[in-house]
């Protein structure tokens, strides 16, 4: 609150509980304004909502009215007015302006109605003011907070890992290098490995970081900076690590389903399309699912990656997510337990959104036997001096133990029904940008 004035509201409140004829005070930026004459509508934002003000010249000081008349869009106000039904108005409501000041003038604001997406992302420090942006970035909060939530009543303990590292975790291909002194490091792909040395003391522990891929690809899901929510937990093999996922992603869509179903509609989600995101998730191995597939006309064998186009196929007609075990091992990453009933494969599985939207999580089983461990790096080729201390988890202590990594912006994708995830953060990391 600013000094010397009477409290204002949100005008969400103002809105939410209208009383006629009592005066508010509100504080916002100019979305819109029209004049005709001796009276200007203007309609306030802030972020809770709109509100329409009417300034009539004559209610208040000459200058004020002025400034209503002239004042250009974003240009920041604070209002004083009572407040009068009006059907017209969004909200049904208005303030009839006594006082008008304004804090902050504006320039021409450079992004009009229609605009080129490459306009909106050159100013995106400016667009994510828009009533979408702001809807999606509460409804990312509101994950967030679901999943704190749930894995504090579950008793993983939150952790901090670094994101300057020399070990690569998800493979060489999408490493970002840098010169490290006169050595070379990378910007963390995954925290998994660091989380699977906190549970040897924590026991279950998550963290939530940036995580970092130079993905050449161009599509609608892949950043290059991404948050990442990783957990790890020992006891546990890979059927009771799902039933954690599944647990928690539920947790994440009853918080947005209790507190941002406003924003779920603007965006044009509807909520009820979020009800069926119930425990216990449909498991399919990965080898029923590439048959799935090539009955739909797809060219794959045992051996094929998922890819987009086959994930989005696969999950088109689901309503809540599925998990995708068994995966070959060839295809997957080396820290994966192979499966003693299906030596083919590994303990693992992937979560995949529903309506085409595809991956959401990755996790597995760990191998926790030194030897095997140290084979598939050596398979790999991955030298194995910066995975030393890796494998002296394997020497001292080693438990059976699971995890996963779900990427923020994949769910909040899904949940807000993006066609891009690029709008799933505020400021997107992309091959063609890095700026604003
Ligand atoms: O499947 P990924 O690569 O698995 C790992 O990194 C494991 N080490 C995690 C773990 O077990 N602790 O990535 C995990 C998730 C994916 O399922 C996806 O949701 C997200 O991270 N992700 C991305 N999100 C946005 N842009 C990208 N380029 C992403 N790459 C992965
Ligand atoms: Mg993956």
């Amino acid at each position: 609150m600013l000094m010397g004035m009477s409290s204002p509201r949100k005008i969400g409140q103002v809105l939410s509980s209208p009383v006629p004829g009592q005066e508010e005070a509100i504080q916002g930026w100019i979305y819109r304004t029209r004049s005709s004459g001796a009276i200007v509508f203007a309609v306030v934002r802030d972020s809770s909502g709109v509100i329409q003000v009417t300034v009539k010249k004559g209610n208040l000081p000459e200058g004020e009215f002025e400034a209503a008349k002239s004042a250009p869009v974003e240009s920041s106000v604070i209002v004083i007015g009572k407040v009068f039904e009006d059907k017209r108005a969004p909200g049904g409501y208005e303030l009839k302006a006594s006082s008008f000041k304004l804090v902050g003038g504006a320039d021409p604001f450079p992004i009009t109605e229609y605009q080129s997406e490459e306009l909106l992302l050159d100013n995106r420090h400016l667009w994510i003011r828009s009533r979408e942006q702001t809807a999606v970035m509460k409804v990312k909060a509101s994950v967030l907070e679901g999943a704190r939530a749930w894995l504090k009543a579950n008793d993983f303990t939150e952790v901090t890992p670094p994101i300057l590292t020399q070990n690569a975790c998800e493979g060489g291909v999408t490493l970002f290098k840098l010169k490290y002194f006169d050595r070379e490091a990378y910007l963390s792909q995954s925290a998994q490995m660091y989380l699977e040395a906190l549970i040897f003391s924590l026991d279950r522990v998550y963290s939530l970081t940036p995580s970092f891929r130079a993905e050449k690809s161009r599509t609608t899901r892949h950043l290059t900076e991404y948050w990442h929510l990783e957990l790890e937990e020992a006891w546990t093999d890979n059927d009771g690590n799902m039933e954690v996922q599944e647990n928690l992603v539920t947790a994440m869509v009853e918080q947005v389903l209790k507190d941002r179903q406003a924003e779920l509609r603007l965006l044009g989600r509807d909520p009820a399309d979020l009800k069926e995101v119930r425990p216990p998730f449909k498991r399919v191995r990965y080898s029923q699912a590439i048959e799935a597939l090539k009955a739909k006309g797809f060219d794959l064998a045992f051996g094929s990656d998922m890819g987009a186009v086959e994930e989005r196929a696969f999950t088109a007609e689901e309503r809540a997510p599925i998990f995708v075990t068994n995966f070959p091992r060839e295809i997957k990453a080396f820290y994966m337990k192979e499966d003693p009933t299906d030596p083919a494969t590994v303990k693992c599985a992937d979560m995949l959104a529903p309506e085409g939207y595809g991956e959401i999580i990755g996790g597995s089983e760990r191998e926790t036997d030194l030897g095997t461990l140290t084979a598939r790096l050596k398979a790999q080729e991955i030298p194995l001096e910066a995975y030393q201390w890796y494998l002296d988890l394997r020497r001292f202590g080693s438990v059976p133990h699971s995890g996963f990594g779900l990427g923020i912006e994949r769910v909040v994708r899904w949940i807000c029904k993006l066609e891009h995830i690029r709008d799933a953060v505020p400021f997107p990391r992309t091959v063609a940008r890095c700026y604003p």
